[in-house]
């Protein structure tokens, strides 16, 4: 034995963890999995009802209002969206007009502007310029029972906003009436409000009946038997999500609520139990890798960049700290769906190295990469992926988001499998290279009007061409209201057979 080849075997028995033989040992490729989505990491649309109980729940974290004065018939407007006054001269609304909501409870809130400071009270009347809400960009919102968007915001001192002039908004105006010339008095649209998950949820319950909330909902969305009915229909893995405050369980940071990592270790026990595999998915980042809902995302700000690398590896790194001793762990997966441009190549790179490093710490269980979602080239990551070891892409194929699939026929859509799908897979696939996963996938397409029949066909072309993909393929979702959605009333209702 040469010295190098030496110290080569020193580091194979010492450097790789003797327990992740185990975990790649029986791993039979490629997977049919099914994703866990809507149980640790909440999508409101999976099951809405999950939301009734909250009070002012069209008033949730990230929900973007304008504030038409009744008075002078204008817009409340952050100036140069933000970074000075707020007036009130605005005759229409767009991005300066438009506030997002941080909500402190269920009718106090602060007011994010176009260029993120918070709306708060200044020594000239109301403005824009502070980073960090306090209690002076704290406001109430005071709706009248007759009409819920028509509204008074009370600030700190007591006192309500009024639109004196066109150019002078104040904290200072003490009556109480509803009359259209009150300057007190405000129209409230909501134009966006498309955020509803982790973040609203836990909040908008608030500290003393979310973990109640959320806690029945962990123990009764996905149990044992879930795991029995999908290995017995021949799945043979799930990807979890989870987001980044799982890794501060029992005490994430407020508003999340501890009890997610406690429900993973179940889905361990039980995915041993009935032969299954485990994804770890890191599907919420600290910041947003995209804005969405399912990132865990407060107001839809994608902020996720280099300063967040080091917190997202840790993150990584306590996941595979806690289950390198698992036999049924086959992959974690670094970052579900980066957004370009926002998330930069650099940065995600960069992180994936540190990531995949921190998770080979403990473990040999697979890697799993992300592609960026939006304009780039789904071949990026090759090159990169290739000098790391056991390594996986994942690609998302939905024939959904997006205008060209509105006007696809059925056989169309099939066709586009058969072709595109099929061609995209064989281009990221190579010998040496990484392995590939479509990690999401769903029988759903856009076309109202298909037959169960042309469910069956669609869900088909899917499966013969995702069974190709070398790591494999995981559906979303296993639970879902919307029924082409929910693999398990896909497989009850013969959709689909594996
Ligand atoms: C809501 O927050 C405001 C501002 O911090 C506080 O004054 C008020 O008491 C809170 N209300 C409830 C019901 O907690």
């Amino acid at each position: 034995m040469t010295y190098v080849a030496f110290l080569l075997f020193l580091c194979l028995i010492s450097c790789v963890p003797s327990s992740s033989y185990a975990q790649n040992a029986d791993l039979k490729l490629p997977l049919k999995a099914v994703n866990l989505g809507n149980w640790l990491v909440t999508e409101d649309a999976m099951k809405p009802s999950r939301f009734d109980g909250i009070n002012n729940k069209d008033l949730l974290d990230g929900t973007q209002v304008q504030f038409l004065s009744t008075k002078l018939n204008k817009y409340l407007c952050s100036e140069n969206g933000g970074g000075t006054v707020v007036v009130a001269n605005r005759p229409s609304a767009s991005g300066w007009e438009t506030f997002r909501l941080w909500r402190v409870n269920e009718t106090y809130f602060n007011f994010r502007v176009f260029n993120k400071q918070f709306v708060g009270l200044g020594s000239q009347g109301i403005e824009a310029v502070s980073n960090t809400p306090t209690d002076s960009e704290t406001f109430q919102i005071v709706r009248n029972d007759g009409d819920l968007n028509r509204v008074r915001l009370r600030a700190a001192n007591g006192l309500f906003l009024q639109a004196q002039t066109e150019t002078l908004v104040t904290a200072d105006y003490a009556g109480s009436s509803w009359d259209d010339n009150d300057p007190s008095v405000f129209k409230m649209t909501i134009v966006v409000n498309n955020l509803h998950g982790e973040f609203q949820i836990t909040n908008g319950y608030g500290p003393d009946k979310a973990p109640q909330v959320m806690q029945d909902h962990w123990n009764s969305y996905i149990t044992e038997e879930d795991f029995n009915f999908m290995s017995a229909n021949g799945l043979t893995a799930v990807r979890i999500p989870v987001g980044w405050w799982i890794a501060q369980d029992p005490n994430p940071p407020k508003p999340f609520v501890g009890g997610s990592l406690e429900a993973l270790d179940r889905a361990f026990t039980w995915a041993e139990k009935y032969g299954m595999k485990v994804i770890v998915d890191l599907h919420a980042l600290k910041a947003s890798q995209n804005g969405n809902e399912h990132s865990g995302a407060r107001d839809g700000y994608q902020e996720w960049g280099d300063s967040n690398i080091e917190e997202t590896v840790a993150v990584i790194e306590f996941l595979a700290a806690r289950y390198t001793g698992r036999p049924s762990l086959a992959a974690i997966e670094l970052m579900n769906e980066p957004v370009a441009p926002g998330v930069t190549f650099d940065a995600l790179t960069k992180y994936y190295k540190a990531g995949h490093d921190a998770v080979r710490k403990h473990t040999n269980a697979y890697v799993i990469l992300s592609n960026r979602l939006g304009p780039v080239d789904s071949k990026e990551l090759l090159s990169f992926a290739s000098s790391l070891d056991r390594v996986v892409i994942d690609v998302h194929f939905y024939n959904l988001f997006s205008e060209g699939f509105n006007n696809m026929n059925v056989q169309q859509n099939i066709d586009f499998i058969n072709n595109q799908r099929s061609s995209d897979l064989s281009t990221l696939t190579s010998a040496n290279g990484p392995l590939v996963f479509v990690g999401e996938w769903t029988a759903e397409f856009a076309r109202n009007d298909a037959s169960k029949e042309d469910y069956q066909r669609f869900a088909q072309a899917q499966l013969d061409v995702y069974g190709r993909a070398t790591f494999g393929w995981g559906y979303w979702a296993y639970k879902c209201e919307q029924n082409h959605w929910s693999l398990r009333w896909m497989i009850e209702n013969n959709y689909i057979k594996l």
